[in-house]
């Protein structure tokens, strides 16, 4: 159903829930009145692969909270494989020196290679993403555009990163989640899936608030505060206590607005 929606020419540079919020409001609404529920909760369930050669750092992130929420309704299923199972000999090989000399080790392409195609003949996938400082700049709508996916394998590399020929044959995007060195890729693996699990629909409790995030229309989002109204002689802006919602929505997206300036005056920019 999201492909076909997909096909009909929706927005597909949405997130999925951006894409159902569509597919809802807009023509397929009649088609599932009768499976709305269903079609939310389990017609839409992503699948991430991701292989690793210290699985347990990725164990807590995914475990938890909104993650755990996901993965126990079943529209998220995330399986963590030791890249070990496929190394190149008993003693669980999967590194080696580098050609030319240097400080460092690089991840062998034989076990990397045979474990994409082991995994390859279980199911296709979208993307065959790297984490790696030298790929693309993670962001919202890199998030958006892996929600819509159904079947994802991450690597993560570790060391000096894998070898090249990896990457030239069988990675198909490469992130970073900022200019800095990790360890390893699992951090920035978690990122990944985290940003993308809670686009899928049902994952959030209010389908819409992940439409509302930061960043989703390029802004950021709004101060918020609760109560109470007043503490330590601070008080709640009063638009905020007014009852006139017209006027919050305005207030909030001035306050958007020149949060964005403020901050991130990039985002404006696009
Ligand atoms: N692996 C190591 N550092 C990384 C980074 N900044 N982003 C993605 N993967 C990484």
């Amino acid at each position: 159903m999201l492909k076909h929606a997909v096909k009909e020419g929706f927005e597909v540079k949405g997130s999925r829930t951006n894409l159902i919020f569509y597919a809802l409001t807009q023509k397929h609404l009649e088609y599932l009145m009768g499976y709305r529920g269903k079609f939310l909760l389990y017609l839409c369930p992503m699948r991430i692969d991701i292989i690793s050669v210290i699985p347990e750092l990725l164990e807590s992130p995914l475990a938890h909270s909104i993650m755990k929420r996901a993965r126990d309704k079943g529209l998220l299923e995330v399986q963590v494989h030791h890249l070990r199972q496929w190394a190149v000999n008993e003693y669980g090989q999967v590194d080696d020196y580098q050609y030319g000399g240097g400080a460092g080790m690089v991840m062998m392409p034989e076990p990397l290679a045979n474990a994409i195609e082991a995994l390859s003949k279980e199911r296709q996938y979208d993307e065959i993403i790297y984490m790696t400082p030298d790929g693309q700049d993670f962001s919202q709508g890199i998030a958006n555009q892996l929600s819509l996916k159904e079947n994802l394998l991450i690597i993560c590399g570790h060391y000096k990163g894998i070898d090249q020929r990896i990457r030239d044959h069988f990675v198909t995007k490469e992130i970073s989640i900022g200019n800095y060195v990790l360890s390893g890729g699992e951090l920035a693996a978690a990122v990944v899936v985290d940003a993308v699990g809670r686009l899928l629909p049902g994952v959030l409790n209010n389908e819409t608030s992940a439409l509302f995030d930061s960043f989703q229309d390029n802004l950021l989002a709004p101060p918020v505060y609760t109560r109470p109204a007043e503490f330590r002689g601070w008080k709640v802006p009063d638009i905020l206590l007014s009852g006139d919602l017209k006027k919050i929505d305005e207030w909030r997206y001035e306050q958007a607005v020149q949060r964005t300036a403020e901050r991130k005056p990039d985002l404006l920019k696009d």
